[in-house]
């Protein structure tokens, strides 16, 4: 049997200094630390069962999106495209839109290497029509797309609510950065969060299960292991809450006690009831998102939500 062919590039991602940014991240008044860290292996899988939890909403409401629309928004997207996919991990949600968009090549995008290269190969297999490119590459610091053989116009596709991890300002600058990257005629399908009552947001974030806190508290182990540091995971609980003013959910790891924790010689001091701020999930109206990504050069052609407006796919085109 013939092996599916992927056409690989590697433009090396500068792997994070998680030891510098954890101390400068501790060493703030108000101790944070990057959410980009909870997805080592047993965070990946975390964030796998998260997606599964009743009360958490956005995958399976996204997925509805894309399987109700799939027919409306590849009309929208139009034909004779390279669909890129930022962030592409198994590239499970982008099989429910590509027979009915049938771009001329896909591109996938991921920072690790071995599962992109083994996503995209299945997916090659799966979809035998398809010319399948996956690149290694931090798309947040730029895709370089010089690479690429297919000269098509470019279709970002960029679901999940990622979007939603950046602050307004960071949101705004990689959406300007993506617009030069797919050029004057590059669109972008993006998945977006909506504000919505505070009960649902609370508790998606705070599933009974405690797979939520289970994520968040997996951060510490993981300084644990790779750091040599030695927090006690029964001294810290999962914090997550919505702000409303900020238009976010905040989560934290709230120490539970007075205590003090070593990192590699460098000591960090705990008072009870202290936090690390741990990520932020960035709830918009369509208008407000909209208006983002106007000021960021891009002009919403259409969009589309499911029946409580709890989740939104929007689709744009540059501003000329
Ligand atoms: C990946 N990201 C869009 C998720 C979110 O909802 O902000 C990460 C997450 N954090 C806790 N639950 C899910």
């Amino acid at each position: 049997m013939n092996q599916a062919a992927i056409q690989f590039y590697d433009l090396h991602p500068q792997q994070s200094d998680l030891y510098h940014e954890v101390l400068t991240g501790l060493s703030k008044e108000q101790k944070h630390l990057p959410p980009k860290l909870f997805y080592d292996e047993t965070g990946s899988k975390l964030f796998d069962r998260i997606c599964e939890q009743e009360e958490y909403y956005p995958t399976r409401t996204e997925v509805g999106i894309l399987e109700k629309y799939k027919n409306e928004i590849a009309k929208a997207c139009g034909s004779d495209t390279l669909l890129l996919e930022l962030g592409s991990g198994a590239s499970k949600k982008v099989r429910l839109i590509l027979e009915s968009l049938r771009p001329n090549s896909y591109m996938g995008v991921d920072i690790s290497k071995e599962f992109l290269i083994s996503s995209t190969t299945k997916l090659a297999k799966d979809y035998p029509w398809l010319e399948v490119h996956a690149t290694c590459a931090d798309f947040c610091h730029g895709l370089n797309l010089d690479h690429c053989s297919d000269n098509s116009r470019k279709l970002a596709f960029f679901p999940g609510s990622s979007i939603g991890n950046f602050t307004p300002t960071e949101a705004h600058q990689f959406l300007t950065r993506l617009g030069k990257e797919i050029g004057d005629d590059g669109y972008l399908l993006i998945g977006v969060d909506l504000v919505k009552e505070q009960s649902v947001l609370n508790k998606a974030y705070n599933d009974q299960a405690g797979t939520t806190a289970e994520f968040n508290l997996n951060l510490l182990h993981r300084l644990n292991n790779e750091l040599d540091a030695d927090f006690n995971l029964s001294g810290f609980e999962h914090y997550a809450y919505y702000n409303k003013q900020k238009s976010r959910i905040e989560m934290h790891l709230r120490s539970l006690k007075e205590q003090t924790v070593s990192i590699a010689n460098n000591e960090f001091h705990f008072q009870p009831g202290e936090t690390i701020h741990t990520e932020n999930s960035y709830k918009y109206s369509i208008d407000n998102f909209c208006s983002l990504a106007s000021s960021a050069g891009f002009e919403q052609l259409n969009y589309w939500t499911d029946e409580k407006d709890y989740f939104s796919v929007q689709l744009y085109k540059r501003k000329l």
